[in-house]
């Protein structure tokens, strides 16, 4: 599909996005390996939330849907063995979670993905959970990886990359094994497992950047209620800041400091944004976020502050051009193993709208403003890129076609409806 985006003059409603993707993932395998039922209302309907919940199904978890919730059956510690292979399409969250609860099952199996996750690293989960004594099969440390699970042992991990996918990888198969296992990371990733493993009674230590979980740790079901996920918010927050006379209201917004980091940096940037509400829900900060226009200003983004919108860099890069003055992003290097290597995907689609950007190593140098010229435009099957250059198709001049444009639906599921829904002019 493609989707053809023009240029608006404002933007304003009341709105909320889906609930978020990382939290739905781990709500939804918590539940599985956990005794007895746990509910949980607003997960994500998104593709990659879909995949696990495939994952889970074929190792024999069962769920039943409700007017407002899902239930997930929990299966305790032991799944059965899938039939099949697994399939994590092109969720990178599934494939490093679950094989953390892969790892510690009686029995063989392999996990796959789609074209693009084939090609990103797994090495990063493939050493530490051989070290708790799994055995892991992949093709030079890219999926598919074929899994033969054991009983595991405890470790203390000193990961090389600030990944909260690894580190929850890691803590995951901790659970299943006889002591204490630990994790420090040199920089805080989100922390959303270290929140949620409470609510199922499991205990989780923090000393500075090093978490640890003892095992075996039996998981009790609970109920829990997912946040708006600030990563999808992320893209009207821009919109809105960028666009005169506009105000938004996006209801239900996660605000996990660990997640924060588009916040941060468009106030530091000059952006309107105040926060209404505030509560916690399951441990997990949230907020109503009333956005109004506002004049960017360029910023530099480096250091501890990367990990906190590791997701949100691309859209950042498009909300720079339009920023007075210079965009340094730097210290970014993870961007070049996501989805798409997004360093030179944002540098091609921006290009091909008539930027001049300079793409680094690990980052983007970009001078703003810069006026934006509507183009045709690939997406690399990586939602991010499909939804930010959407966002930049509001502010270039002339008719911007988002290829293949249906990847959106990874992460948040009617996304153009929605845009269509509080664009005007
Ligand atoms: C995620 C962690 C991040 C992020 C991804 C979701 C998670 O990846 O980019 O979209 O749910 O743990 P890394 O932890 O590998 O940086």
């Amino acid at each position: 599909m493609n989707q053809d985006i023009q240029s608006v003059k404002r933007l304003e409603g009341i709105m909320t996005v889906p609930g978020d993707k990382s939290v739905s993932h781990r709500a939804l395998m918590f539940g599985a390996i956990a005794t007895g039922d746990t509910h949980i209302r607003q997960l994500s309907h998104g593709q990659d939330v879909q995949s696990t919940r495939r994952c889970l199904e074929q190792c024999g978890v069962s769920f039943t849907e409700t007017a407002d919730s899902l239930i997930v059956h929990g299966a305790g510690f032991t799944l059965q063995a899938p039939e099949n292979i697994l399939d994590a399409g092109n969720s990178g969250t599934t494939m490093r979670l679950f094989s953390g609860i892969l790892a510690a099952q009686p029995f063989q199996c392999t996990i796959k993905g789609d074209a693009s996750l084939t090609k990103r690293p797994m090495k990063r989960i493939i050493e530490p959970l051989t070290l708790m004594g799994a055995s892991i099969e992949s093709e030079n440390g890219y999926p598919p990886l074929r899994i033969s699970g054991k009983q595991l042992i405890a470790i203390d991990y000193l990961s090389p990359v600030a990944s909260a996918q690894v580190k929850s990888c890691i803590l995951i198969a901790g659970l299943f094994s006889n002591g204490i296992t630990s994790v420090t990371e040199p920089q805080l990733s989100r922390d959303h497992t270290e929140r949620m493993l409470p609510c199922f009674g499991i205990p989780v230590q923090r000393d500075g950047l090093k978490v640890s979980v003892e095992g075996p740790a039996r998981l009790q079901g609970t109920s829990l209620l997912v946040p708006g996920d600030i990563s999808s918010a992320a893209f009207f927050m821009v919109a809105a800041s960028l666009l005169p006379d506009s105000k938004l209201v996006i209801q239900n917004v996660g605000m996990n400091p660990s997640r924060t980091g588009i916040y941060d940096v468009l106030i530091q940037m000059g952006g309107k944004i105040a926060k209404q509400n505030q509560r916690i829900e399951n441990g997990e900060p949230v907020a109503d976020l009333v956005i109004e226009s506002s004049h960017l200003r360029g910023v530099t983004i480096e250091g501890n502050m990367i990990p906190k919108l590791i997701d949100e860099l691309p859209l950042l890069a498009v909300a720079a051009t339009q920023a007075e003055g210079r965009t340094i992003i730097r210290d970014a290097k993870e961007l070049r193993v996501k989805e798409s290597d997004r360093i030179e995907t944002v540098a091609n689609n921006l290009k091909a709208m008539g930027c001049e950007i300079t793409a680094t190593e690990d980052g983007f140098i970009i001078d703003g403003p810069q006026p934006l010229q509507g183009a045709t435009l690939p997406t690399y099957h990586d939602h991010r890129i499909a939804m930010s250059f959407a966002i930049a198709g509001l502010f270039a001049k002339g008719r911007t076609t988002i290829l293949d444009a249906e990847t959106a639906e990874i992460s948040f599921p009617g996304f153009y409806n929605l845009l269509d829904d509080i664009t005007y002019g």
